[in-house]
């Protein structure tokens, strides 16, 4: 079965691009390289020992878009292409609307044209805006607080009226938490371009001593010991989790949405210290004060697909450490 994967040069994308090949798919990027390396595609394919198709191109060049999809009997889309920093989105909202919606309407558009109605939505956790209640489960309150959010927020809606109208479209909406970690052969992972807005990837260029302290966003919320829980996950489980969600796709179940989740939170200070073990140095850090837009507690009930895909996080945040230390200490500069 041939995939295309928007993004997949990406971090999310590149992990997701090797479980699709060792399980048996033909995989078909297109990335417009604007926030990724093709490196880490040549390293995809030294990991899995097989091949894919790579297209430099921008969804929002709707011209080339067609021509990959002239080129290939694409039967599903994986769609990660889009920009991911929620404090840029607050300052520059327009460029977010622009790419992420626009190029979602074109990528759905040529999708139509070529009768192709299969698509996986790489959504995000942040739909969820202001946390009231956890576990959060996939019915509670929709509701954002940043435009990079809303942009995922617009795209399910808009999912969900495209398939309202026209039934023939097989959608899973996948709403990630925070993924962490990188592939155990240390080869792909995350690879920010400037300071690293995320936890880990910060944690992890303290440890490679590219930082000097981790900047702790407050110690008073009303957690255990005061710092930010969130539900961290192992970035194989979550790509295993498209695996789930294609086959779903597979047996024509319409529009799903799913969480993709651990179901257990961990603090700031909880993840510095699991970093700690498995770099075995000290990570120094500053509490500093809270970051606007921040929850107290974020963590999914990921109970709907563990029953309906039969998916489970299997990974412990120990592996997610250890995996991101091999990932950088093996690439102390990203990739090449
Ligand atoms: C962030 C984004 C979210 C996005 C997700 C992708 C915000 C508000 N939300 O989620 O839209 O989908 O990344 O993974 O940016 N922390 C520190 N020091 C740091 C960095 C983070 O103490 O240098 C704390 C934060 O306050 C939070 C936790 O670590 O409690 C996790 O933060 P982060 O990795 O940025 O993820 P989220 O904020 O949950």
């Amino acid at each position: 079965m041939k995939i295309l994967v928007t993004g997949g040069a990406g971090y999310i994308g590149s992990h997701t691009c090797v479980e699709l090949l060792q399980n048996g798919y033909e995989v078909i990027v297109v990335d417009n390289l604007c926030n990724s390396k093709e490196e880490s595609l040549r390293r995809v394919q030294e990991i899995t020992g097989k091949s894919l198709s790579f297209y430099k191109v921008d969804l929002l060049d709707r011209d080339h878009l067609d021509e990959v999809f002239s080129k290939h009997s694409i039967q599903a889309v994986v769609h990660f292409a889009g920009f991911k920093s929620m404090g840029e989105s607050v300052s520059i909202p327009l460029k977010y609307f622009h790419n992420n919606v626009s190029g979602t309407l074109i990528l759905l558009e040529v999708m139509k044209k070529y009768n192709i109605h299969n698509f996986v939505f790489s959504s995000s956790a942040g739909v969820y805006g202001d946390v009231k209640i956890v576990p959060i489960p996939e019915k509670a309150p929709l509701g954002v607080l940043n435009p990079y959010s809303r942009t995922k927020l617009m795209i399910e809606d808009i999912l969900r009226d495209l398939y309202i109208a026209e039934q023939a479209w097989n959608i899973a909406i996948l709403r990630y938490f925070n993924p962490v970690g990188a592939h155990p052969s240390g080869k792909i992972g995350e690879d920010p371009n400037d300071i690293p807005n995320n936890l880990t990837p910060y944690v992890a260029q303290v440890a490679i001593g590219r930082r000097p302290f981790v900047r702790v966003w407050g110690n008073d919320y009303p957690t255990p010991d005061g710092t930010g829980i969130r539900d961290y996950i192992h970035i194989m489980d979550l790509a295993a989790g498209h695996i789930k969600a294609l086959e779903k796709l597979e047996r024509n179940l319409g529009l799903v949405t799913y969480n993709l989740g651990t179901g257990r939170g961990y603090s700031v200070l909880e993840v510095i210290t699991a970093f700690e073990k498995a770099c075995q140095q000290k990570i120094p850090y500053k509490i500093m004060d809270r970051r606007p837009g921040d929850a107290a507690i974020s963590y999914a009930d990921p109970t709907k697909a563990n029953l309906e895909l039969n998916w489970y996080a299997k990974r412990t945040l120990e592996d997610m450490c250890i995996d991101t230390w091999l990932w950088q200490s093996q690439n102390p500069c990203g990739y090449p």
